[in-house]
């Protein structure tokens, strides 16, 4: 027995989301606890929830409600909600859910020790936006080595206002954190073992801080003695200025991939969603990132049955797709946010939503399995992560963000291998170790 608290956190959403929770264990670490993979016997749980598309809060609450067994065997037992449903509910979760101890927004977690002592006295609520930055106020804990591929947040928040969308009002305005900040805690990361870091943002290229831009942020990073591959994650259109796409060419540590939304191919429905751009603008901006890049993997996120599209609308986001060619995507029917613009108007039927994604969807997979098949026979640089699932295997990622699983000894993880592609599978591809 250690003896140290036993902390189960659970992580629902965006990457952003995980690096919280690391954060947050950190802090609960320098508190005296440790992390276990099951709520059972855990002391405190921490559920960390996203709240970007339908039924986020419900299944919250029946998550809680799960734990009602828990807390009537271990009565000490603290429960936390934090992150976008924490910031959008408030002391309603209390309310409908009375067992949680505490309740902490997104950009207030660093008080998450102070607010567990509190805690003994009754409920606690903190969904402020405090001015300070929340990182440099969290406890460090023990330096635990961490895996080869690792985020860091460099930019929060978001002032776009899509009018679909709950992020400005849950994690706010924009914010960027200094760079000099940024780049001791990617030296603390190598000096952990990681090789890889993707920055995260909302808005991960609007990052202004001391006047230096995204491109300024990565080229840096990239004079980082052992740090090998950089990428950065979720762009908006409006923001990827020419420094950056320079850098796609230009900086050999930074990945081939781009994650760059445009959520519908009608300009009608772009105007609706408040994007401030057109299909054509964004086809075009990908015709100077490929330029600079050509082998770019490009990926999107869609959204069909957004108020007011009609069967031409979600055509002409086909059309945009067909174009495109995505190498990975991600849609979504619209689900109304309270709160939002857009939940104030007259919704699309369900089953024309259900039916538009099914083709959606259906043409973005065979665009995605055709770039996977794309691969077969290339060798590609693998970054090697972990143990796969079969016995001597090892998985790690391709540049362009594919899993690879090949043999491997698991003294490589860490290390980027030449691989030769086999075939590609379900989720993955298959690759040979070929010998340095
Ligand atoms: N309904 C459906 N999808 C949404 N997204 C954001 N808000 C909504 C909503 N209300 C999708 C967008 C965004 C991704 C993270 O989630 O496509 O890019
Ligand atoms: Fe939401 Fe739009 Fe901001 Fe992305 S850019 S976080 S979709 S408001």
């Amino acid at each position: 027995m250690t003896g140290r608290k036993k902390l189960f956190i659970k992580t629902y959403g965006c990457q952003m989301n995980v690096y919280d929770s690391e954060r947050m264990g950190d802090a609960l670490g320098a508190r005296g606890f440790e992390q276990v993979d099951s709520p059972e016997g855990a002391d405190m749980i921490l559920l960390n929830t996203c709240h970007i598309r339908e039924k986020a809060a419900e299944k919250v609450y029946s998550e809680l409600g799960r734990y009602k067994g828990l807390k009537a065997d271990n009565p000490g037992l603290k429960i936390g909600v934090a992150g976008c449903v924490a910031q959008a509910e408030g002391e309603e979760i209390i309310r409908r859910q009375p067992m949680v101890d505490l309740v902490v927004g997104p950009q207030a977690y660093h008080r998450l020790p102070e607010m567990l002592d509190k805690a003994g006295n009754g409920p606690v609520v903190d969904t402020d936006f405090p001015a300070e930055d929340k990182f440099t106020h969290l406890p460090r804990g023990p330096k635990a080595k961490r895996a080869p591929s690792a985020f860091l947040t460099v930019q929060e928040g978001c002032d776009k206002f899509c009018a679909f969308c709950v992020v400005p009002y849950t994690r706010g305005a924009e914010v960027s954190r200094p760079p000099a900040r940024l780049l001791e805690e990617a030296r603390d990361l190598l000096a952990r073992g990681v090789v890889e870091i993707t920055l995260l943002g909302q808005n991960v290229n609007a990052y202004q801080a001391d006047g230096w831009s995204l491109a300024r942020l990565i080229r840096e990073m990239a004079k980082l003695d052992g740090l090998k591959r950089i990428r950065f994650t979720t762009s908006h259109p409006n923001d990827m200025g020419d420094d950056l796409i320079a850098a796609f060419g230009e900086e050999e540590k930074l990945m081939p991939y781009l994650h760059l939304p445009v959520q519908s191919g009608s300009d009608k429905i772009l105007k609706a969603m408040n994007r401030k751009h057109t299909a054509e603008g964004y086809l075009e901006l990908l015709e100077r990132i490929r330029a600079a890049r050509p082998d770019i993997a490009l990926s999107g996120d869609f959204i069909v049955g957004f108020p007011g599209e009609d069967e031409a609308d979600f055509e002409a986001t086909l059309e945009l797709c067909q174009e495109v060619r995505y190498a990975a995507a991600y849609s979504f029917k619209y689900s109304p946010r309270p709160g939002t613009p857009a939940a104030e108007r007259s919704h699309v039927d369900e089953a024309v939503k259900a039916e538009r994604l099914q083709r959606l969807q259906t043409l973005l997979g065979e665009h995605q399995f055709a770039f996977q098949q794309s691969m077969v026979g290339q060798t590609l640089p693998v970054l090697l992560e972990r143990p796969g699932r079969e016995a001597g295997q090892m998985v790690g990622k391709s540049p362009y963000l594919q899993a690879v699983h090949m043999d491997a000894e698991p003294e490589l993880a860490g290390r980027i291998v030449n691989a030769k592609i086999l075939r590609s599978e379900r989720n993955s591809l298959a690759g040979a170790l070929l010998k340095p």
